[in-house]
Parts: structure tokens; sequence; C-alpha cells
């Protein structure tokens, strides 16, 4: 099946790294999109066409540290407000926290209080799609505010580690660029 108008973007501007940030991995950086005007703003706007808004979109959660250029973008172009979901110890109290396991220890996300309404419709954006636990903990900490996860969005997502599936068992909506 030939790439979407998107995918290629995407596939066009990464920057790929191997062995970092540790032996065996592929790491991926976005920074060629980000910085491509042109590029940035035909993915936003394609992205954008996709998300299912019919019922209106009020908050974009972006997930540190990448998925906070993407929440802006794509905030502003939905007239939605933004929310950054950030590592724990970034944000002075009140907060509320959601940790979740890693393959090796644990991690635990953050957003301020106060500032979700029950039935807001949030969507969720972020870089890359790995094993999933950070998207699904990110769901589960917004939703514990009443908030209705109406769609997410990754540019990359690593086929082999399953996030499809670990989304889809927590029924998270999601929408992937490039895999
Ligand atoms: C990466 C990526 C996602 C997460 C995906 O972030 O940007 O947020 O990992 O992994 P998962 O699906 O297995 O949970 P990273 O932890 O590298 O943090 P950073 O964006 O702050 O560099």
């Amino acid at each position: 099946m030939p790439a979407s108008e998107l995918e290629q973007i995407v596939r066009d501007h990464v920057h790929e790294t191997p062995n970092f940030p540790s032996e065996g991995v592929l790491f991926r950086d976005f920074t060629p999109l980000f910085a491509d005007g042109p590029a940035f703003k035909r993915a936003v706007d394609l992205m954008c066409e996709q998300i299912d808004a019919e019922g209106g979109v009020d908050v974009v959660a972006g997930i540190e540290a990448r998925g906070f250029l993407l929440c802006s973008a794509i905030g502003y172009r939905l007239g939605a407000g933004v929310l950054p979901i950030r590592k724990a110890g970034k944000l002075p109290s009140p907060t509320v926290t959601e940790t979740y396991s890693l393959e090796y220890g644990e991690a635990t996300i953050e957003i301020r209080d106060g500032f979700l309404r029950p039935g807001d419709r949030v969507l969720i954006v972020d870089d890359v799609l790995a094993t999933g636990g950070t998207m699904v903990a990110a769901a589960s900490l917004l939703r514990r505010f009443g908030a209705e996860i109406i769609d997410s969005w990754v540019l990359f997502e690593l086929l082999d580690l399953h996030g499809a599936k670990a989304l889809a068992d927590n029924e998270i909506p999601y929408k992937s660029a490039w895999a």
C-alpha cells in the first residue's frame, strides 16, 4: 500500500540514531519535522483532518516532552486548550499523579489539578508509541477527572512492542502517522 501523504511527510523528516540512548535502541528524532515550517504545518493539518472532532475537542493533552510541540500546534488549529502531561516532580501542587510499570521499575506522570472538567473531550498526542505504557497511564490519569478520550495521535509506532494492543485493551482510540 502506498504511504499516505502524512506518513510520507513524517518518514521524510526523521533523524535516526542507532544505539541511543542505550545499546540496541534506534532513536527516532522528529526535530527535522518540527523545524520545517511547511512540512510541520501540513502534518498538523492532516492529523487534524482525521480527528473525529464532530462533538468538539476541549483539550489537547501532550505527553512530555515532544508531545508538547504537537499539542500546542494541534490545540491552536482545533481551537482547543492544551494541557501538558509531565514527568513527576516538575509541577507545583496541586497535582494528580499516575504511576505505571516499565520493563525495569516504574515511572510517574502528573498534571496540574483544577484544569479538567468532567465530560471534557480530550485528545492525547505524543511523538512515539512503544509499549503504550505512557499513553495508557495518560488516559487513565485524564479519565480520573471524568474526561472522555476522543482520540490519541502519535507520529510513529514501534510495531514490535505492541503498544496499539495495550491501547485497544484500555479502549483508547488511536492513530499513528507511521508504523
Ligand atoms: C518516549 C516517547 C513516549 C514514550 C513511549 O518518551 O516520547 O513518550 O517514550 O514509550 P512507551 O509507549 O513504552 O510508554 P521518553 O520516555 O523517551 O521521554 P522524553 O520524551 O521526555 O524523552
